[in-house]
């Protein structure tokens, strides 16, 4: 057994959320800013192995694919095979926004992919092309439909509220955990990028819940960015990313890789540390380098105080 790892704050840090790629299919508005094009260098997929090895070595048990969008590499099947073959990784995972997600997910789950989350931030057809510059919503429930057939499982929707564009359709989000034994996540708009950075275009969590009475708090799970809701007689759950509301930096448990080798341990944090110089060196000196960079751990983010992201948040990775 590997001993959990501790930032210098006393934070287990056990969770990897690694981006393979920034490049996407998709535009979404709170994501990518027009001026926005995709240059940075993306690793192979024996760096990416190299760097989950060094994490898991350092104690990591749970990793996520991100992007961007994943499923723009051809080669994702090979990295998620290559990070399936690590022993202490029991959970793997990745987000995805569902375009071209239907044929691949056989591969994926052969590859040792056990779960997925999938962004949906409009139930409209038209709306839903509009917030994302083009995506089509078919793609996004067929990706679901087939992701649940193959059980890769428990499925989660994310939905980032934003007044004035798909406020109106909360009720409609939650009707579809009904039928479907899905968590359905509504995500408050975070201020990275131009776009979020909007205060008017916030919206609270916990109005949304105090409107709500049949939403029934879950027992929660530790360092689990929603807070969940069950309703009687649903096959599924609600949950609330109150990440601007409510800081939940203090149980935080992740970090981040980028798809350029960059590691950042926290989101609403600017700082960052390269692993290049490390990768091209052997496997005691990435781990020495992701060790220190964690330890280093920023206490929390600083999106109550005029924080400007250097980073859009198809270079982060969520
Ligand atoms: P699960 O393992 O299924 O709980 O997934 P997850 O919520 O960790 O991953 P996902 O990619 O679905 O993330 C959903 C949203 O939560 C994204 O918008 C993330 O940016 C946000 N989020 C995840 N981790 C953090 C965090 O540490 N801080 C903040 N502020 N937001 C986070
Ligand atoms: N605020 C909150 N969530 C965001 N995401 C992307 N940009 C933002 C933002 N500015 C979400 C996407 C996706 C997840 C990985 O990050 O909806 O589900
Ligand atoms: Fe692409 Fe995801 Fe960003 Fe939307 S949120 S533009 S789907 S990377």
């Amino acid at each position: 057994m590997v001993a959990a790892l501790k930032d210098k704050l006393g934070r287990t840090i056990e969770y990897l959320r690694l981006s393979v790629t920034d490049r996407c299919n998709l535009r979404c508005v709170y994501c990518r800013s027009e001026d926005d094009c995709p240059k940075a260098r993306e690793l192979p997929p024996p760096a990416f192995e190299r760097i989950a090895r060094a994490f898991a070595h350092l104690g990591g048990k749970k990793i996520r694919v991100t992007g961007g969008e994943p499923l723009m590499r051809r080669d994702l099947e090979e990295i998620i095979e290559r990070i399936a073959r690590i022993p202490s990784y029991r959970d793997i995972s990745m987000t995805t926004n569902g375009h071209g997600a239907a044929r691949r997910i056989a591969g994926l789950k052969n590859a040792g992919l056990m779960r997925l989350n999938f962004s949906l931030d409009s139930l409209k057809p038209e709306k839903y092309a509009a917030i994302t510059g083009g995506g089509n919503i078919n793609e996004v429930f067929e990706g679901i439909d087939r992701a649940l057939e193959a059980g890769l499982t428990p499925i989660k929707t994310n939905t980032v509220l934003v007044r004035g564009e798909n406020d109106l359709e909360i009720d409609d989000f939650i009707e579809l955990a009904r039928l479907r034994p899905i968590e359905v996540r509504f995500i408050e708009l975070m201020p990275i990028g131009k776009f979020g950075e909007d205060a008017s275009k916030h919206i609270p969590s916990d109005e949304l819940v105090a409107a709500r009475k049949h939403l029934k708090m879950l027992p929660q799970e530790a360092a689990q960015p929603a807070v969940t809701y069950g309703i009687d007689g649903y096959a599924g759950k609600i949950g609330f990313i109150r990440a601007v509301s409510h800081r939940f930096c203090d149980t935080c448990n992740r970090i981040r890789v980028t798809s350029d080798g960059i590691v950042k341990t926290c989101l609403g944090d600017n700082s960052e540390t390269s692993l290049l110089p490390a990768l091209r060196q052997d496997d005691s000196t990435l781990i020495r380098v992701l060790e220190e960079a964690i330890y280093q751990k920023h206490s929390g983010h600083h999106f109550d105080d005029g924080y400007q992201s250097r980073r859009n948040m198809n270079r982060i990775g969520g």
